[in-house]
């Protein structure tokens, strides 16, 4: 069954807990991770998002029970990559004229995965859909992080859907940041954004500052993975500002791979000085061929400077440094 977050909405996600790796094997999720779906029913009911394609069965099943699927009169689709859009053809089967509405770029990736003619609503940013006593406002918010994304504004209940972002690869019995485990939340938000929104850091600002300039009221930010920001969601937004503006903590970190210990003997000296000649300084020791690569990129991201050391191979560096590197 769904959990109920407001009269209106209720979250119809699947919480991922064995999930150790995602995308490919490009990011480890230690703690797993959840995909994050809203049924939002008013005057018109809206299913805002769906969930990987492995789950596509069980969403439908467990939607059905929240819901008489005909009941459905439209579906949101912020992003459209497969970890929320894979369980949209097993739904589209059971309501297949139900319209989706998407960014323009969300039709050409839905049309491209899929190969299904479905009826498609294109919107822009401020294109609205009224559901009765709420609104829904659609805010394009393109490489954050795919070309496709937007985000989804509730009034009323006053709730941003902001699909990825402001996310965390986390899952939780939970649901809400009033009763999570907020130390390991904030590690799995910021490694989320070390990992897939440093390199659009740019955009961040951009988007926030025209978020704000809305002056929309806010209680709510419920994204696409792990935890919903009901008790400060103010805060995650000022954060994530932190971290777009060349974010650096009093921290060095100092990567190496090593092959009989030479390496790994001049790292660790390199340490002993910065901390003599600085004691305020944390100093992170990372072995780039043993401890996790997301993990460390997540300390680079921390990090006002980092060292990194190879042994020599073939003329070359090995390749759990050059893979870093990458
Ligand atoms: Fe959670 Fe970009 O997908």
């Amino acid at each position: 069954m769904g959990k109920k977050i407001t009269d209106k909405v209720t979250w119809v996600g699947k919480t991922d807990w064995e999930l150790k790796s995602f995308h490919g094997d490009e990011y480890s999720t230690h703690k797993g991770s959840s995909y994050n779906a809203w049924l939002v029913r008013d005057g018109k009911n809206v299913l805002i998002d769906t969930v990987w394609g492995p789950y596509d069965k069980e969403f439908v099943t467990r939607l059905n029970e929240e819901i008489d699927l005909k009941d459905i009169d439209a579906i949101v689709m912020n992003h459209n990559e497969n970890d929320h859009s894979g369980a949209l053809p097993e739904l589209m089967r059971e309501i297949p004229d139900v319209p989706i509405y998407c960014t323009k770029k969300g039709e050409q990736i839905l049309r491209g995965l899929y190969h299904q003619d479905w009826n498609y609503v294109t919107v822009k940013t401020g294109d609205t859909l009224d559901l009765d006593s709420c609104r829904l406002t659609f805010v394009e918010a393109p490489m954050l992080h795919w070309p496709d994304t937007m985000f989804t504004y509730m009034s009323g209940d006053n709730i941003l859907f902001s699909n990825d972002g402001f996310g965390q690869h986390y899952a939780t019995e939970s649901l809400l940041e009033s009763t999570a485990d907020m130390d390991e939340v904030m590690r799995e938000a910021k490694k989320y954004y070390a990992n897939i929104l440093t390199l659009y850091s740019p955009q961040v600002t951009r988007k926030i500052r025209e978020i704000l300039e809305m002056n929309l009221p806010l209680n709510m930010i419920c994204p696409s993975h792990g935890i919903i920001w009901d008790q400060n969601p103010a805060g995650i937004v000022q954060q994530y500002l932190e971290w777009a503006d060349a974010y650096q903590e009093n921290q060095i970190t100092i990567v190496y791979d090593t092959m009989w210990n030479s390496t790994r003997q001049m790292a660790q000296a390199i340490a002993r000085g910065i901390e003599s000649a600085d004691p305020d300084v944390k100093v992170k020791l990372m072995n780039a061929a043993k401890d996790d690569k997301n993990d460390i990129l997540t300390e680079i991201f921390s990090s006002k400077a980092v060292l990194v050391g190879s042994p020599t191979i073939n003329y070359g560096i090995s390749h759990a440094i050059a893979g870093l590197l990458e």
